[in-house]
């Protein structure tokens, strides 16, 4: 069983909470692609259901696989939203924006009665942090912004380097609003709750990738006996 089985099986569990009718929040990344692909194929075969994508590159790929779009604009209140993380904890906090649409995925996912978490196992943590947290800032003030992200990091007791992040070809990353992603390397976060606020609270932040209180449930497969298995935190109803 390989990464991509394994985020298709999550895909394809997460697939059977889609009912006709729904309005839905498409995620982000490898996993969430993987749903838009499994979805596109119900919908060619009759399902009705609306997306609103959460990046550009998941509005090409649903429009790709035929499945019908709208706005936040259009539907600001959805059913279900769907999508990847970087990490998940056991009480269903994340961090996300690894992809870099971390902006859109929250405001997405806080605008759906229930949001659900596709994943491989190895994204489930017992304490966030590993994963470097995305965060987003304004490209205006953004060497004065970053002094603050940093004072912020340690009043939450946290350490670690931030570095602004670069797009593959070694420019600076732009985001789809616009803006610049810094990456903190703190390897622990003991306290997410406190730490969001006081990033919150830095001008020239836009948004951060601890997702915290939002997820309702969480699907991870993990390879076992040559077949993928799927564990459930929280609830799919
Ligand atoms: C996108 O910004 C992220 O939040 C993704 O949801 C996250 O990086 C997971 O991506 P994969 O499914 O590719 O691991």
């Amino acid at each position: 069983m390989s990464g991509p089985d394994l985020r298709r099986a999550a895909a394809a569990r997460a697939l059977d909470l889609v009912e006709p009718g729904m309005r839905l929040g498409l995620g982000t990344g490898s996993t969430a692609a993987a749903f838009v692909d499994l979805l596109g194929e119900r919908v060619r075969a009759g399902l009705d259901v609306v997306g609103v994508p959460t990046s550009e590159a998941t509005h090409a790929a649903a429009r790709k696989a035929g499945i019908r779009l709208a706005t936040l604009e259009d539907l600001p209140q959805l059913d279900l939203t769907i999508d990847g993380a970087d990490e998940v904890d056991s009480d269903l906090r994340l961090i996300k924006g690894g992809g870099a649409a971390l902006l859109r995925e929250k405001i997405v996912a806080c605008a759906s009665r229930r949001m659900v978490v596709i994943a491989d196992a190895t994204k489930h943590v017992a304490t966030l942090g590993a994963f470097p947290l995305p965060i987003e800032v304004n490209a205006f003030g953004l060497a004065a912004t970053r002094i603050g992200v940093a004072a912020a990091i340690e009043r939450a007791g946290c350490a670690g380097a931030v570095a602004l992040r670069e797009a593959p070809d070694g420019s600076v990353l732009v985001t789809d609003g616009g803006h610049r992603i810094l990456d903190a390397r703190l390897g622990r976060i003991p306290d997410p709750e406190r730490l969001s606020a006081l990033l919150w609270a830095v001008p020239g932040v836009v948004e951060h990738g601890l997702f915290l209180g939002i997820a309702t449930a969480a699907i991870l497969a993990e390879a076992r006996d040559g077949r993928a298995e799927i564990t459930v935190i929280g609830s799919l109803a």
